[in-house]
């Protein structure tokens, strides 16, 4: 353990030593020159490290004759064998990178057959690699979302040839173009086609014109199956005026200032898509950049074969990017596309001009492979023998190779059931992690120079075979060994041990070799002499005497934890049922299955669902109506967990957050019943079938944000703790009889588990309302609520949701970058849903700006919700004002009054009693 502790520093060193590798020109470039001896920048100013710290394979110079970069004059090769050979490189947790690696093979051994062979990114199998020309550059690339702070990358499984690598090169990129929410923690993105369109050179635009080092493809190079089919009439085109790509992960200016457009109405193309099909990430790019005249216009559609749903969008580059030389970039997030892919963009009847385009991106879904069970414990061995060469083959243990010194059990999950270390020069005491491999059967650590006792096996059940000679070990034989039921071979001999050989041991079908421990004995009282093996000495007598003292403690010091752990247990077991007699179940009533099953009719009728679970209508036997709620993924929850949270909710009460009425807890079933709200959620109201004509004016509107934002407040500013809400959304907003607004779902985030990897538990929210801020840094404060509650803002502003919907044939856009290229060019009327007619344009324009506040990327730059309620009163006043021209401003002062004394942050009556109840509660759970 020590060992461990004291050896981490040194881990730590190795890699600042692998990053210190490059001096990066850019934050987050590391540009590994495999194969190279020297560090040297190339012309375009990348600075180029060699791989000598690399202990495996071999280097070798080439000469291409159509590639004379410098990096592609060296590469490294590894032996064509069973094992992976991997490239670690350091990264920083929860950033987004660019990992390229580049394969020139140059006939570097003059093999008679081209190498093929699989390049991993950790577990996850990233591509086969199949050189099929000397002289040609294979590249992979690919888009992923740190979650460690380091990599891997593994060469392995040459079906032919010997694997090799040219470069690797790792780009950290900015912000948060790439993000594709949940699907990171389960998807990679492959880079399958990055083009640049309406270039005349064939040279790829890449770093220093892109900052993040993307290579930008040109639509001019002449390949079998790239950019074929093309449009009769299609013409390239480029400006030299800027472009405005401020955001900074848009493609580089020098992308966007060239395009083709199709002068006969259409443009063609047809490209192959390796790996496919499958699910693809797919954006278009445009800005535009030819000068149309007054009456022109230029709105075109997309036609993918089998895909006509797709068409029905039209893009205008125009409307969604007002302006000239601005950006616009409609996308899908998840299509599925063929391998050929052939797509077209065709003008509408009423456009003057032929469609346009700048440039394309295709990355493809590569699914996240599941490592293997052992990583944690296998990286803290390695760690703590960083320096020798064993410890550093680098990636996951099992996969998709396993360690050379290492054997793995196959599925579902690969384990680690052989480890061989024989004659490694390992030293200082066993390390503890061997003992937590729970699947392990064979260990071997023997012909080193471990000290120190052995430790306690009994976490490794299956053990079968143990050897240990040949070392430095003092200490007993565990009498522990004996429980290791699967136990066939043990090996000791060689050692320094003492005392007793257990008799558990001696009695059991297990080979065991013992011999050459000076002092160590067979256990029982026969005569002396029979026990005491060859070489006893002079201390016997103490030895002996010590080793019955221990045996007779021993049974005690077992009994005593044990007697001690029932009583604490039988206490703790008192003390939850307390507990829950004074919260839980005096706060929160509790109903049976049976009454919650009468009120529902047997669950018959669903009025909603969402992340947390499915929702049912029900009417309790005195006529309430009630909202049930059947919280999904409950095995995950105790019953404790469970009760302790929702006798927190239970004591939330605000006239603006839906009404908890009480829980169920029975047949594996968690259930909480809520008031029932008849008016739905708001996003029906907004956009779903509850839409008729207008839809909801504007002063509903704001009277609605107001509500909710009161309710918001309440949770961030009149609980104790704290509460914050983490989903706030259209669909959480519910309106009643009165079309007033409440909150709901609040609360919910602990009780409701998503069941997703250890990434992803922490984050919750919904696409599209999440906070880019608190996803990427995992860091939850009351501003990613308000966050939420600006994209809702903007949902009431425009009537469309913050995502638009791909399968309605729409692009994806969220609604944040809509509202920004709208609202910062000042064409508000642009975005401002065409439903509303009566607005005073002074209070809408109040409430868009300050939904662009609170939709800003750092937190705290964000209002608090109370400054957002301010602002929203204050618009309902102009609205008020409009309506009541000419009459008297009492009410309107009054109005003012009121808020003022809102802003100083005195909560309403309601509120502020329960305040205090909460406090007191907090007390008593603690
Ligand atoms: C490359 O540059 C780094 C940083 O300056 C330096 O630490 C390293 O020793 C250099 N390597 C070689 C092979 O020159
Ligand atoms: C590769 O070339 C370099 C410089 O020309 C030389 O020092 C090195 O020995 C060569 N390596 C091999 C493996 O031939
Ligand atoms: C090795 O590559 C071959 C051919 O590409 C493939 O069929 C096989 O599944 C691969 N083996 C592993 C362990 O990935
Ligand atoms: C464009 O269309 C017109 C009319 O359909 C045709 O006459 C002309 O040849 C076409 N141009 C090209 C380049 O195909
Ligand atoms: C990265 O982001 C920071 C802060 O947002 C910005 O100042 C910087 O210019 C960005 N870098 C690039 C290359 O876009
Ligand atoms: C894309 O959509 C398909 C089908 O709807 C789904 O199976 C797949 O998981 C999705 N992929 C991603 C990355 O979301
Ligand atoms: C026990 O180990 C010793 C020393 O390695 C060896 O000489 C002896 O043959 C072994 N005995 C058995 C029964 O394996």
């Amino acid at each position: 353990m020590g060992n461990v502790r004291i050896l981490f520093p040194f881990f730590s060193l190795y890699i600042l030593l692998l990053m210190d590798a490059s001096i990066a020109q850019m934050p987050g470039f590391i540009s590994l020159d495999c194969g190279g001896s020297e560090n040297f920048t190339d012309e375009i100013g990348l600075n180029w490290s060699p791989d000598n710290y690399m202990l495996s394979g071999k280097r070798a110079n080439i000469s291409v004759a159509s590639e004379t970069r410098r990096q592609y004059t060296t590469l490294r090769y590894f032996p064509a064998d069973n094992n992976k050979y991997c490239y670690t490189l350091n990264v920083v947790s929860r950033t987004r990178y660019l990992i390229r690696a580049t394969f020139l093979y140059g006939d570097f051994n003059n093999y008679k057959e081209y190498p093929k062979f699989d390049i991993s990114f950790g577990p996850t199998h990233w591509a086969t690699i199949v050189i099929s020309d000397a002289n040609t550059i294979e590249s992979q690339e690919l888009i992923f979302l740190a979650t460690d702070p380091t990599i891997s990358i593994c060469l392995s499984n040459a079906t032919s040839g010997q694997p090799f690598i040219s470069t690797l090169e790792l780009r950290q990129f900015n912000g948060s173009i790439y993000f594709i929410n949940y699907y990171e923690n389960q998807f990679f993105l492959s880079v399958l086609a990055r083009i640049n369109f309406g270039t005349e050179s064939d040279a790829p635009v890449r770093y220093p014109d892109d900052p993040f080092d993307r290579i930008w493809q040109s639509d001019s190079v002449k390949k079998a199956n790239y950019l074929v089919d093309v449009a009769p009439g299609t013409e390239k085109i480029s400006t030299r005026m800027p472009v405005d790509v401020s955001r900074d992960e848009r493609p580089p200016e020098k992308v966007m200032q060239t395009a083709v457009v199709g002068r006969n109405g259409s443009l063609t193309y047809r490209l192959n898509l390796d790996g496919f099909p499958g699910f693809a990430w797919a954006f278009f790019y445009f800005a535009e950049i030819e000068d149309l005249g007054p009456s022109d216009t230029r709105k075109f559609r997309l036609v993918l074969p089998g895909n006509p749903d797709l068409s029905k969008a039209v893009i205008n580059i125009q409307e969604n990017a007002p302006g000239k030389y601005r950006q616009y970039e409609p996308g899908y997030y998840n299509i599925s596309l063929p391998f050929v892919f052939s797509f077209r963009f065709g003008k509408t009847s009423d456009s003057t001009m032929g469609p346009l385009l700048n440039a394309m991106e295709i990355n493809k879904y590569l699914r996240k492979g599941d490592g293997s069970a052992d990583v944690p414990t296998l990286a803290a061995l390695t760690a703590a023998y960083s320096s020798a060469e064993w410890a550093q083959e680098g990636g996951d243990p099992c996969l998709p190779a396993p360690w050379s010194w290492v054997e793995c059990s196959s599925d579902p999950q690969p384990s680690i059931v052989s480890i061989k270390l024989s004659g490694k020069n390992l030293s200082g005491p066993i390390p503890v992690e061997f003992t937590k491999l729970s699947g392990l059967v064979e260990l071997w650590l023997d012909s080193n120079s471990l000290s120190g006792p052995i430790p306690d096996f009994s976490g490794c059940p299956n053990l079968k075979t143990i050897h240990l000679e040949d070392n430095h070990l003092n200490g007993n034989l565990p009498s522990s060994l004996a429980d290791l039921r699967n136990l066939r071979e043990l090996y000791v001999q060689n050692n320094l041990l003492s005392g007793k050989v257990p008799s558990g041991l001696l009695n059991k079908d297990v080979v065991l070799n013992y011999t050459g421990n000076t002092d160590l004995r067979k256990e029982g009282n026969g005569g002396k002499h029979r026990n005491i093996i060859i070489g006893l000495t002079v201390g016997a007598t103490v030895l002996l005497v010590a080793a019955v003292t221990f045996c007779i403690l021993m049974p005690k010091g077992k009994k005593t934890p044990s007697k001690r752990g029932k009583f604490l247990r039988g206490l703790a077991s008192q003390k939850l049922v307390s507990t829950l007699g004074d919260t839980a179940a005096e706060a929160a009533p509790c109903f049976t299955l049976s009454e919650i099953e009468d009120a529902t009719n047997n669950f018959e009728r669903e009025i909603g669902s969402g992340g947390f679970g499915v929702v049912y209508y029900g009417r309790l036997k005195d006529g309430k109506e009630i909202a049930v709620k059947i919280l999904a993924n409950d095995s995950s929850q105790g019953q404790r967990e469970f009760s302790n949270e929702v006798s927190l909710l239970s004591r939330i009460h605000h006239r603006n957050l839906v009404e908890f009425l009480g829980y169920c807890q029975e047949d594996g079933k968690s259930i909480l019943v809520y008031e029932f709200m008849h008016n739905g959620t708001l996003k029906e109201h907004l956009c779903g079938p509850l839409t008729h004509g207008q839809g909801i004016n504007w002063i509903k509107r704001l009277e609605i944000a107001e509500d909710a934002a009161k309710g918001i407040e309440y949770l961030h500013r009149g609980c104790v703790p704290r509460i914050i809400h983490r989903d706030l959304k259209t669909r959480n907003i519910l309106l009643d009889k009165d079309m007033r607004a409440k909150v709901s779902d609040f609360g919910l985030s602990k009780l409701a588990d998503d069941g997703a990897t250890h990434v992803s538990s922490a984050v919750k929210g919904t696409f599209g309302y999440l906070d880019p801020e608190y996803y990427m840094l995992q860091r939850l404060t009351d501003k990613s609520d308000v966050y939420s509650f600006g994209v809702i803002l903007l949902e009431l502003i425009s009537g469309q949701e913050p995502i638009s919907n791909e399968s309605s044939g729409m692009y994806c856009r969220h609604i944040v970058e809509w509202a920004k290229m709208h609202i910062e060019s000042g064409d508000i009327e642009g975005f401002i849903d065409r439903r509303l007619h009566e607005y005073d344009i002074q209070s809408m324009r109040k409430i868009a700006e300050k939904a662009l506040m609170c939709v800003q990327p750092r937190g705290s730059m964000r209002p608090s919700i109370s400054e957002v309620i301010k602002e929203i009163q204050d618009a309902i006043t102009i609205e008020k004002g409009a309506e009541t021209v000419g009459e008297g401003s009492s009410d309107e002062i009054s109005r003012h009054s009121v808020h003022s004394s809102l802003n100083l942050g005195s909560l309403d009556f309601d509120a502020s009693e329960h305040y205090s109840s909460i406090d007191d509660s907090i007390a008593i759970d603690s």
